[in-house]
């Protein structure tokens, strides 16, 4: 029998001490990263962009890495995170479903995004790294790298896309607040950023844009002491962000729950999604019944309609060719106020999972997203970001139809972010002024041009799914 208590909560000793690694137990391998010439790219080639300890983490294919203590030193700040039941919200629905939630936005930047800056900025430093240049899209990524170099002692360089650069001020405030140095993206600080205000000086700025700058402003330092650092979409950035899964299952365990149905995640480039997701994919591969859903904006459809295909992660092409779900690495979303889902890639371990039938991917328009969001603040109480609200948005339809088949379910969401930086866009919707997006299949072959003539990724599948 399932305990009727609210939340979970575990103390220190309980944090995991391992990180999972789902590239382990994926039935079919990943294709590797291909280099400007087509062929697969050596560690090495990757060096003057990151640390090579967190290159081995990259490439590594060990099922459970353990985590320094002097990362868990500064986790214990806010982990483990609470995990919460949504009785209110149930209530109000009218479902049997027992919705269950990870608060993520208790961390001191307000998301998950620190679980795996902490750990960066910590491996950059040990590798002797001063300075960590980066981009940022809402901004979580950027407060969350300026908080961990804050604490670390390294500088912290972030460009931010130009929209929310605009719309949210606050978060460049944080940012400065812990030392880092913001500048909007495009910028003319870089020759990409140059080249792109050349040619589109209004433009609200992609991620896409924001990494190249932030990758050639690292790997142009001369001394050699800078490295770029990416929030989400790599291996070793999902892996960082697994803590989330596994502290949820031994937080279900309290709960008194035997079985998990539904497990729900917002994707951007995928960190959140997978944190909380992968260790129940392992579940899943090794025979649960589950059915695991990122949750994407209808205006950036990279999962629900982009194709699988090798692709740069970048505008300006400098990164690795990654094999993923893309819609072109040119691409230029609405600016929807989920900045952190504005993003034409997604993370190859999720895009493989997805190939796989491991995944169940959905898109929602963002003011659905925003009414099922003030149905949250109105009865759990805490407001969440723009990103989350996809992930509320789908919790909610799913016990709605657990209501409407009288099924029991159990759903668990990862609630990425608090929305306190985000009230415009909230502001927006209740003044119904927010207009819904959707990328038509025209303007997507259009923006998939960009990469017709790069090699193409095998979709390779067990068909166990
Ligand atoms: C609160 C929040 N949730 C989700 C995301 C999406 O990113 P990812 O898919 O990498 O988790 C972001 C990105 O900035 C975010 O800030």
């Amino acid at each position: 029998m399932p305990k009727n208590i609210t939340k979970v909560v575990l103390s220190d000793d309980e944090i995991p001490r391992q990180w999972y690694n789902l590239a382990a137990d994926l039935p079919t391998p990943m294709q590797p990263p291909l280099g400007p010439d087509g062929n697969p790219i050596s560690p090495d080639m990757l060096a003057p962009v990151f640390p090579m300890n967190l290159i081995e983490q990259e490439v590594s294919s060990q099922r459970w890495i353990d985590i320094p203590e002097e990362i868990l030193e500064i986790l214990y700040r806010w982990r483990p995170s609470p995990l919460y039941r949504a009785k209110a919200l149930e209530k109000a629905i009218g479902t049997p479903a027992r919705i269950y939630y990870k608060n993520e936005g208790v961390s001191p930047a307000g998301s998950h995004k620190p679980n795996t800056a902490v750990a960066q900025a910590w491996y950059n430093k040990q590798f002797g790294i001063k300075r960590i240049c980066t981009e940022t899209g809402a901004g979580q990524w950027g407060s969350a790298l300026a908080f961990s170099c804050a604490l670390l002692g390294l500088e912290c360089k972030v460009f931010m896309v130009r929209i929310s650069f605009d719309q949210k001020p606050f978060r460049k405030l944080m940012m400065q607040t812990w030392g880092a140095n913001c500048v909007a993206s495009p910028s003319t600080e870089t020759n990409a950023g140059r080249n792109i205000l050349k040619e589109s000086p209004d433009t609200p700025g992609s991620l896409g844009i924001a990494i190249s700058e932030a990758i050639e402003a690292a790997v142009s330092d001369t001394s050699g002491k800078s490295r770029y650092s990416l929030g989400s979409v790599l291996n070793h950035v999902l892996l960082h962000q697994t803590i989330i899964g596994l502290e949820a299952k031994k937080q279900l365990e309290v709960f008194g729950e035997k079985k998990v149905d539904v497990v729900i995640g917002c994707a951007g480039g995928g960190s959140n999604f997978a944190g909380l997701a992968f260790p129940f994919v392992a579940d899943k591969i090794n025979g649960a019944n589950i059915d695991i859903i990122p949750v994407e904006p209808a205006s950036c459809p990279t999962l629900t309609k982009g194709p699988f295909a090798y692709d740069f992660g970048d505008v300006a092409s400098t990164t690795p060719l990654l094999p993923m779900h893309t819609l072109g690495h040119a691409f230029i979303p609405e600016p929807i106020h989920a900045g952190g889902l504005r993003y034409h890639g997604m993370a190859p371990l999720v895009s493989q999972a997805v190939v796989e039938g491991l995944l169940s991917p959905r898109s929602y328009r963002q003011n659905d997203c925003y009414e099922a969001a003030l149905l949250f603040a109105r009865t759990e109480g805490f407001i969440p970001a723009p990103e989350t609200s996809h992930a509320i948005k789908c919790a909610i339809d799913e016990a709605v139809k657990a209501k409407e088949e009288g099924k029991e379910k159990v759903i668990i969401f990862n609630w990425s972010g608090h929305g306190l930086m985000d009230l415009v866009g909230y502001d927006k919707y209740m003044s119904g002024q927010l207009v819904d997006h959707e990328l038509s299949d025209a303007d997507m072959q259009k923006s998939l041009k960009a990469i017709a003539n790069l090699p193409k990724a095998k979709a390779v599948k067990s068909g166990r799914w």
